[in-house]
C-alpha cells in the first residue's frame, strides 16, 4: 500500500497540489481522475520522486519515502515502473532495445538472461513478434504495450501509469485497461492509474481518487461514483447533457417516479 499525507505542491508560487491525502492499496487499480490541469500528472510525478512535494509524506508499505536519503530512493525506485503519459519510448531503439533498458540500468544479469526476460514481457503483453520494430513501426495500442512491458520488466512491486488510453480507440483502450488490471493482480502489484476515461473508471475502478483544481474532491469505487450527489464529480463524469439525462433517468427510475409520460416528457424537452 501506497499512503500520502497533506501533500502540496506549487510552482513559483502558484499552488497545483494542496493537502492531498489517500490510499493506494495492494493488489488493486488505484486512479487517479480529474480535468486536465487539475493536478493527477503533479501528484504522479510526486509519488515516484521525479518531483519533490513542498510538504507532505508519502510512505511505500510503511517505509517513508520522503525521509529516504538519494540512495535509498535509488533503491525503491527500482520497485516502482512506470508507463509515461505517451508512452516516451527511444525512437532510435527496437522494442527489444528499449525493454532492455532498464534491465541494463539496473541489473547484473547476463546478455543472454536479459534477453530471455525481454521475451516473457513481450509475451505477457502479447506483443512477441515485435522484437526488431522501431517504435515508428507500430501502432498507438502496441506502444503503449511496450511501455507496460518496460514498465514491469524489472518485476516492480509498484506501478504507475499517466493516462495509459490516452490516443486510443475503446476497444484497445479496453485492451490496454484489462492488460493492467490482470498484471495487477497476478503480480499483486499496487498500480496507481491517471485517466480522464470513463470506460476505464467504470472498468478498472477499484478505487477511485477525484482531483479538481489540486484538491481531493471525492473518493470511493466505480459502484459508488454513479450514485455520487457530488456536484462537481458528476458534471466532470456525467458531462454530456445526454449522460446526464441517463443518469437523470436512472435515478428517477429507482425512485419509482417515472410513472407517467409527463415526467418523461419533462425530461426528454431538456
Ligand atoms: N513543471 C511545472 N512548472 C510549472 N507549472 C507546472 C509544471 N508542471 C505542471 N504545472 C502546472 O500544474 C497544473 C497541473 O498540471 P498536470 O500536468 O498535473 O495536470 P493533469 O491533471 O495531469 O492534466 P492532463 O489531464 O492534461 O494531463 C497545470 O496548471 C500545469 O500548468
Ligand atoms: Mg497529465
Amino acid at each position: 500500500m501506497i499512503s500520502i499525507t497533506n501533500i502540496e505542491k506549487g510552482f513559483s508560487g502558484k499552488p497545483v497540489i494542496e493537502g492531498v491525502s489517500a490510499e493506494f492499496e495492494t493488489g488493486k487499480c488505484n486512479l487517479i481522475i480529474g480535468a486536465s490541469g487539475s493536478g493527477k500528472t503533479v501528484l504522479m510525478k510526486c509519488l515516484v520522486g521525479l518531483i519533490t512535494p513542498n510538504q507532505g509524506q508519502i510512505y511505500y508499505d510503511g517505509e517513508s519515502f520522503t525521509s529516504m536519503n538519494d540512495d535509498q530512493k535509488k533503491i525503491m525506485r527500482r520497485k516502482i515502473g512506470m508507463l509515461f503519459q505517451g508512452s516516451a519510448l527511444f525512437d532510435s531503439m527496437t522494442v527489444e532495445q528499449n525493454i532492455m533498458f532498464p534491465l541494463d540500468m539496473f541489473s547484473n544479469k547476463t546478455r543472454g538472461e536479459k534477453l530471455k526476460r525481454v521475451a516473457e514481457v513481450l509475451d505477457r503483453v502479447n506483443l512477441s513478434e515485435a522484437h526488431k520494430k522501431f517504435p515508428a513501426e507500430i501502432s498507438g495500442g502496441m506502444k503503449k504495450r511496450v511501455g507496460i512491458a518496460r514498465a514491469i520488466v524489472l518485476n516492480p512491486q509498484y506501478l504507475f501509469c499517466d493516462e495509459p488510453n490516452s490516443g486510443l480507440d475503446p476497444q484497445t483502450s479496453l485492451v490496454i485497461d484489462k492488460l493492467i488490471r490482470e498484471i495487477t493482480t497476478e503480480f499483486n502489484i499496487t498500480t496507481v492509474i491517471n485517466t480522464h476515461d470513463m470506460n476505464s473508471v467504470m472498468e478498472i475502478g477499484d478505487r477511485i481518487l477525484y482531483m479538481f483544481q489540486g484538491k481531493k474532491e471525492w473518493e470511493g469505487t466505480n459502484k459508488e461514483i454513479i450514485f455520487s450527489k457530488n456536484e462537481k464529480l458528476n458534471s466532470f463524469i456525467f458531462a454530456s447533457e445526454f449522460l446526464q439525462d441517463a443518469k437523470d433517468m436512472r435515478m428517477l427510475e429507482m425512485k419509482g417516479k417515472i410513472d407517467n409520460n409527463r415526467d418523461m416528457d419533462d425530461l426528454l424537452s431538456r
